[in-house]
């Protein structure tokens, strides 16, 4: 019953990412970058691209106050109540100098091995199923009742940001650097890449590895790692020009009809 969800309006809209489909699409991304800034080369910071539910928690002066469903972007659902039983977001950031505002944004998700207890439990306990980790993490956090999103396996991995008052960026990299002091997960396989050649060899390393990976991803994000460079690059339409989400193709598999 999600109707009941009081709304609030994001202080920075939650925008998109523009799509690439293969290492070579990484490559003209970053001609179209070093075009636009007027540099020869640009360095990057890879991530993955969660499949998970995208969230931003709201710390002002190193306590958590307001967590936030992307919504359409510009208005979200207030979920505070079911964040607060997430036991990776710390309620009170792992500093004695907090930023004075500190918007946090990133995704709740499932890990697969803690999707698969779930299931196998719901169905001891004659409940419904979920159909994959990221339904389940989206309808955990939909809950009116925080005791049932409390029993949920969730995880939050942390990877940007909206407003922030009295901490200054440099990189991507610092930032996340930040994130892991402050007390949140992040990726452990994201990397730095000196070039876009070391960012489409991330791709295709990831691609081929993913199913190794503890949760679902849909691709790997490429940012521009220099903060004051991303600013100069701007964001056209809906989205940044200085980050790209290279999606990797869907899973295939083969199934056997055996009676109709
Ligand atoms: S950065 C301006 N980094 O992908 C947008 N997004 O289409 C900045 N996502 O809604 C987003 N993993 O929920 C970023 N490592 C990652 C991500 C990531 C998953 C999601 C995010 C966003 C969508 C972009």
């Amino acid at each position: 019953p999600a109707a009941e969800f009081e709304k609030a309006r994001h202080r920075k809209p939650m925008l998109s990412l523009q799509n690439s489909y293969n290492a070579e699409d990484i490559l003209a991304f970053d001609e179209r970058v070093k075009k636009f800034a007027d540099v020869p080369q640009v360095e990057y910071y890879c991530e993955p691209k969660y499949d998970g539910l995208a969230v931003e928690l709201i710390y002002e002066k190193g306590y958590l106050v307001q967590a936030l469903t992307r919504g359409d972007g510009e208005v979200g659902e207030v979920i505070t109540h079911n964040i607060r039983t997430v036991k990776s977001v710390p309620l009170q950031l792992h500093t004695k100098n907090p930023p004075t505002l500190f918007e946090v944004r990133g995704e709740a998700l499932m890990l697969k091995k803690d999707f698969a207890d779930l299931n196998e439990r719901q169905q001891e306990a004659g409940q419904m199923t979920f159909a994959n980790p990221r339904n389940a993490a989206a309808g955990s956090l939909r809950q009116l009742d925080p005791r049932i999103a409390a029993q949920r396996p969730l995880k939050f991995f942390a990877y940007s940001y909206g407003v922030i008052e009295g901490l200054e960026l440099k990189s991507q990299e610092s930032f996340v650097e930040t994130l892991t002091k402050f007390g949140f997960l992040t990726s452990k396989i994201a990397k730095t890449a000196k070039s876009a050649e070391e960012a489409a060899n991330y791709y295709r390393a990831v691609l081929s590895s993913r199913h190794e990976l503890p949760f679902d991803i849909d691709g790997v994000v490429i940012k521009v790692n220099k903060i004051s460079l991303q600013d100069q690059l701007g964001f056209i339409a809906r989205s940044p020009r200085w980050a790209t989400a290279a999606k990797f193709p869907p899973e295939q598999g083969e199934t056997i009809v055996e009676d109709i």
